[in-house]
């Protein structure tokens, strides 16, 4: 969308922000995380995070967006608080950051779409994770999905995937149902449910500290938060529109294809006996798993082209809103059009994304960096000019458009100022201290 219009009707703003949401973030980054970090206790921790912080979150980018219309840096000064513009940037950086390896992971998805064609991960699947997850193949695999996502922001194309993603969240939504019910009757099944559902208090409790941190940041990061990608989507929505209300299917969506991908990857992992905690079971977790399926079941081949098919379209939508949000800041700010500035941001991207594509190590420390460091710093940043500054210009806001809040305004304000900084306050501690000390 070029300059000022608004979506043309209030589905395709939830549709592009679901199509945002729902990727990379939910099929291969929740099963991954919640396999490093001790099973269920991590999925109550995260069910917590997304409800109590991640969707207070979203509604405060809502609201700057929707108050200014205009993009996540410009928002501030448009509000008279030029200084805390640095707040936007950090959001622009954060996404940047994220991108880089995200589009690696991108790039794996296609070889796995060429890996399911040829069979070629039937025999090993956890060895074919290893040779194409690191080292030249990934690089060249990485070149690949990074330019599909230059290319069509470039063009200006982007109005086709956001059609397709009318099409892949339900088709995920089957797939991953009739997976799930296939993966129901394997010998794993009950292993992997304990795993993914059934939290153990004792270790939630002792491991509270390391978990917390990647807990929260999993919900930003799925929620598509401090990457400034929500204030641009909703500084296109109109003041009729109920933010809560679009906020919530949005999560809910979101988090709807997350637990279906964990009940999907868990019992297979058990099943074939992998390590569920490390290497091919955590970063690999969604790919290996999936593979040693469609290896053993009739069609495996074509379920495996469709399956993963639908991952990378889930995983270019969600890289081109980001792309689109840095090349939309820029377009807004300097005169260079945006057939140059993508190209030209895409080969930035390559670049940094390079220690990710040649060891899967490189990629686990940018990514912790995210989780840990640039999006709980960047959400905090914002809710705390939301609520503090803002504060019940900001409820006006979000009122707007829900017929009355009723004491619900009050008390987003006062998560948004409390609940939110403090959590977050905590996170940054733990991670921090997790990270570095
Ligand atoms: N929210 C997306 C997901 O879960 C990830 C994403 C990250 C999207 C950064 C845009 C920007 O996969
Ligand atoms: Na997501």
């Amino acid at each position: 969308m070029s300059d000022r219009e608004t979506w043309a009707t209030r589905p395709g703003f939830v549709l592009a922000a679901i199509g945002s949401a729902v990727g990379l973030g939910n099929l291969w980054q929740f099963p991954f995380k919640t396999a490093t970090n001790g099973g269920a206790a991590f999925v109550v921790f995260y069910l917590v995070a997304v409800a109590l912080v991640g969707f207070p979150a979203m509604l405060a980018e809502f609201v700057l967006g929707r108050r200014t219309h205009v993009n996540a840096v410009d928002a501030f000064s448009r509000l008279g608080h030029r200084k805390w513009r640095a707040v936007g940037g950090l959001a622009v950086l954060t996404g940047f950051w994220i991108l880089s390896y995200y589009n690696v992971v991108g790039g794996w998805v296609l070889r796995y779409i060429l890996g399911s064609a040829r069979g070629a991960y039937f025999s090993d699947p956890a060895g074919y994770f290893g040779s194409v997850s690191a080292g030249l193949d990934a690089v060249v695999a990485q070149a690949v999905f990074l330019a599909l996502v230059v290319g069509i922001v470039a063009l200006g194309i982007e109005d086709g995937i956001e059609k397709a993603t009318k099409v892949m969240v339900p088709s995920i939504v089957v797939l991953m149902v009739a997976l799930a019910a296939w993966v129901a009757t394997l010998p794993g099944a009950a292993a992997g449910y304990d795993f993914f559902l059934s939290p153990d208090p004792g270790a939630m409790v002792a491991n509270a500290g390391t978990i917390i941190p990647f807990a929260v940041g999993q919900a930003f990061f799925t929620l598509s938060l401090g990457m400034a990608i929500m204030v641009t989507y909703s500084s296109y929505v109109g003041g009729d529109d109920n933010l809560v209300a679009d906020g919530g299917a949005i999560v809910v969506t979101n988090t709807l294809v997350g637990i279906l991908a964990g009940l999907v990857v868990f019992p297979i992992l058990l099943t074939i006996g992998a390590e569920v905690t490390t290497g091919t079971g955590g970063a690999g977790a969604l790919f290996v798993a999936t593979a040693a399926g469609f290896g053993t079941v009739p069609f495996g081949r074509l379920f495996g082209v469709v399956f993963f098919g639908v991952v990378l379209i889930a995983a270019l939508s969600s890289a081109i809103s980001l792309l689109e949000t840095a090349v939309a800041y820029a377009n807004d700010n300097y005169d260079v059009p945006r057939h140059y500035l993508a190209p030209a941001i895409g080969v930035a991207l390559f670049l940094l994304g390079l220690p990710s594509a040649l060891d899967t190590a490189w990629l686990t420390w940018f990514d912790s960096f995210a989780y840990q460091v640039f999006l709980p710093l960047s959400v905090l940043a914002t809710a705390v000019f939301v609520g503090w500054v803002l504060g019940r210009d900001a409820v006006a806001e979000l009122r707007e458009g829900t017929g009355g809040l009723g004491a619900g305004g009050e008390v987003w304000l006062w998560t948004v100022r409390v609940v939110v900084v403090a959590a977050i306050v905590l996170t940054l501690a733990l991670g921090i201290n997790e990270m570095f000390l």
